[in-house]
């Protein structure tokens, strides 16, 4: 009997062995375009720390930042057919995808980043996370930057000083018409290109949070901004639907925990950034930084809002109405 059992037990050491070489972490993708000094670039690589540390012998994850891998338009794609696992894109990067992200983009819509926060968690923003996964797109928590701002290589106060301007744009059409409105030149670019674009002269100006323009140097180019807070730039932290639905239930939990963790860092790398940042460039001997009285504020609004009525019908009455309730402060 012993004998027959021989060439088993002979073998159990090799099988054991390939079982183990099988057993390799599996490597999970996390594409980003910003620098890691930055409230995203800190947001993952605390999820990345996370995860390795619980489950590190299961999932390692390798970050690409700076747009190494890829670009925001790819990585959407990317992530729905599940070439990648992570991203983290602006919510304006949707658009080949649904017509209800618009929402972000409408000028003027929020009050402030705690108008967004709630928004964000009431039923009709968290209904957004999900409303993408039969196009294989999970939204798993949004992620703040902050409010944008305008900036240009020329003095701008109101309006019409930015007509014939050239101004980078994510590509979105609401962003797009929000700078036709202002009789200026929108250029839909890759956030890897402003900087150079700018340097170029190839584009005069462009919209972005504190933290972008100061991360990015944008300022060396961009010597007059203007504190319009007129629209918001955050994330929404993505992985592909097919790859989570086959996490087993203790995997998911981690995860979970890990986005969880790292996005409330994230969060709070966000408003620290944004306030040291935007200081950082006002102390600046060479960048004028206009804020704008509230009656210079109405003409922007007045200029910008149109946008609102035009998008209700693509993104929906109750979608705008949520946003608007968000301003109410409870
Ligand atoms: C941009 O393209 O301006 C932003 O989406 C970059 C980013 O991810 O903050």
């Amino acid at each position: 009997m012993l004998s027959k059992l021989r060439p088993l037990l002979l073998a159990l050491p090799c099988l054991l062995l390939s079982g183990l070489a099988i057993a390799e972490p599996r490597t999970l993708i996390f594409s980003h375009v910003v620098s890691e000094d930055t409230p995203k670039g800190k947001m993952a690589l605390m999820f990345k720390s996370m995860i390795e540390r619980r489950l590190g012998d299961q999932f390692q994850i390798e970050i690409y930042p700076n747009t190494e891998l890829m670009d925001d338009d790819e990585a959407v794609t990317a992530i729905a057919e599940g070439r990648i696992h992570f991203a983290a894109p602006s919510l304006s990067k949707f658009q080949n995808y649904t017509n209800r992200l618009m929402v972000y983009d409408l000028p003027f819509l929020f009050a402030d980043m705690d108008a967004v926060e709630r928004f964000q968690g009431s039923a009709q923003g968290q209904a957004l996370l999900t409303h993408m996964s039969t196009d294989g797109i999970l939204g798993l928590s949004y992620l703040h930057n902050g409010l944008k701002q305008l900036t240009a290589n020329r003095d701008f106060s109101q309006p019409d000083d930015l007509a014939g301007l050239r101004f980078r744009i994510i590509a979105s059409e609401v962003l797009q018409k929000q700078f036709e409105l202002l009789d200026a030149e929108p250029v839909p670019m890759a956030f890897s290109q402003v900087y150079q674009a700018l340097a170029n002269n190839d584009i005069q100006g462009q919209e972005n949070t504190w933290s972008n323009i100061y991360s990015q140097a944008f300022y060396e180019h961009q010597p007059y901004m203007m504190q319009s807070n007129h629209g918001v730039l955050d994330y929404m932290v993505i992985t592909n639907a097919d790859f989570w639905n086959s996490l087993t239930d203790e995997q998911l939990q981690e995860f979970i925990f890990a986005m969880e963790m790292s996005v409330k860092y994230g969060n709070a790398v966000a408003l620290a950034k944004n306030q040291n940042d935007r200081a950082a460039l006002s102390s600046m001997g060479d960048v004028t930084l206009l804020e704008p009285t509230s009656v210079q504020l109405a003409q922007w609004q007045t200029a910008m809002k149109p946008l609102w009525q035009e998008y209700e019908p693509l993104i929906g009455a109750a979608v705008i109405e949520a946003a608007l309730e968000a301003n109410q402060v409870p």
